[in-house]
């Protein structure tokens, strides 16, 4: 028999669609193996401030579909400090909370692995980010959606560049990866991706202007990744306008609307999935580890694995969209 009678549960980092999807997952699974559960607020900083409710199967009705979090998020800074920290255990203990489960990013992930290990306090995460950036999961939740998103966006874009001949660099989010740039532009018909992952020479650039935008086509669709690394879309653009001043270059960065909107189905069933495996793992005596999923499985990844910043990309996607877009 576990000890855990009661979790809580929050949202913290930039949110992404289908956390209210796991919300409810993690909720009902709770509920229906006996436990308590308790929401907790705008992320360790409301868990600091004890913004924490009692959650019944209801306060998760009507939530699957909605994009956001009903949660809140919020970064917190003090949750970083041993006071805050200390803080927020002493928040736990005062409201009767023995396991928690964490849903968010890196950021998120990390601040829950330090505080387990510090207070020893069971806790699991799930990844719910749309970067995609968490090593040991083939996916993340709200991924989907963005990519989705992504394509929607730039098929509309593709209209107005078609009708003009122009070049237009789309910067995408994903912070310092680039699996919403790769996997967005094969999905688009786009020419390219610029990603931080595969550094871009100045004559790669010229050569994929020369054989992509020049030989074939009078209207070219590149995705760039956001990173300092990429220089983003107006760095490009600005570095092509200059070289290539014969063509009509456009910028449009996509921002935070590609972490808004309803969850995808392949998102609410990932967050369903793995919100119930969160409770079967505390249950089980797990601790400090994210529900990732590989082959269609759910897994445990340990939190020191899921936070190691070097998740790959699949080269053969890179030459997926190189050979799909001659
Ligand atoms: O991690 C999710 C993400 O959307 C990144 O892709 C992006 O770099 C960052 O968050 C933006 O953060 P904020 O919403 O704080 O501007």
């Amino acid at each position: 028999m576990s000890a855990i009678k009661c979790i809580g549960i929050l949202t913290s980092g930039g949110d992404a669609p289908g956390m209210n999807a796991a919300i409810r997952s993690v909720t009902r699974s709770a509920i229906y193996n006996g436990l308590a559960v308790k929401g907790i607020y705008r992320g360790y900083k409301g868990l600091i401030s004890g913004e924490i409710v009692d959650f019944r199967t209801e306060n998760v009705s009507n939530i699957i579909q909605r994009g956001g979090t009903i949660l809140k998020t919020a970064r917190s800074l003090e949750f970083k400090t041993p006071e805050g920290k200390k803080q927020a255990y002493d928040k736990l203990c005062e409201f009767g909370i023995d396991a928690l489960v964490s849903i968010g990013g890196d950021g998120t992930l990390k601040g829950a692995r330090e505080f387990a290990q510090e207070f020893d306090f069971p806790i699991v995460g799930l990844p719910g980010t749309i970067d995609n950036d968490l090593f040991g999961t083939d996916v993340t939740i709200g991924y989907d959606t963005a990519l989705n998103t992504i394509v929607q966006c730039v098929d509309k874009i593709r209209d107005t560049a078609t009708s003009h001949d122009r070049l237009f660099f789309i910067e995408v989010m994903g912070r310092d990866a680039g699996f919403l740039a790769l996997n967005g532009a094969i999905a688009s018909g786009a020419e390219a991706a610029i990603i931080p992952e595969i550094s871009m020479q100045k004559d790669q650039l010229a050569e994929m202007i020369e054989t992509g935008f020049r030989k074939s086509k009078n209207s070219s669709i590149v995705i760039v990744a956001e990173s300092e690394i990429t220089g983003g879309a107006i760095g490009v653009a600005e570095r092509v306008k200059k070289e290539y001043p014969q063509f009509d270059v456009r910028v449009s960065i996509l921002g935070h609307l590609q972490r808004g909107g309803s969850p995808t189905a392949q998102d609410r069933i990932l967050a369903t999935r793995m919100g119930i495996c969160a409770i079967d793992a505390l249950l089980d005596d797990q601790r400090n580890v994210m529900m990732g999923i590989q082959n269609d499985e759910i897994v445990y990844v340990p939190f020191s694995k899921a936070i190691k910043n070097d998740k790959p990309i699949n080269p053969v996607l890179l030459d997926t969209l190189r050979i799909s877009s001659i």
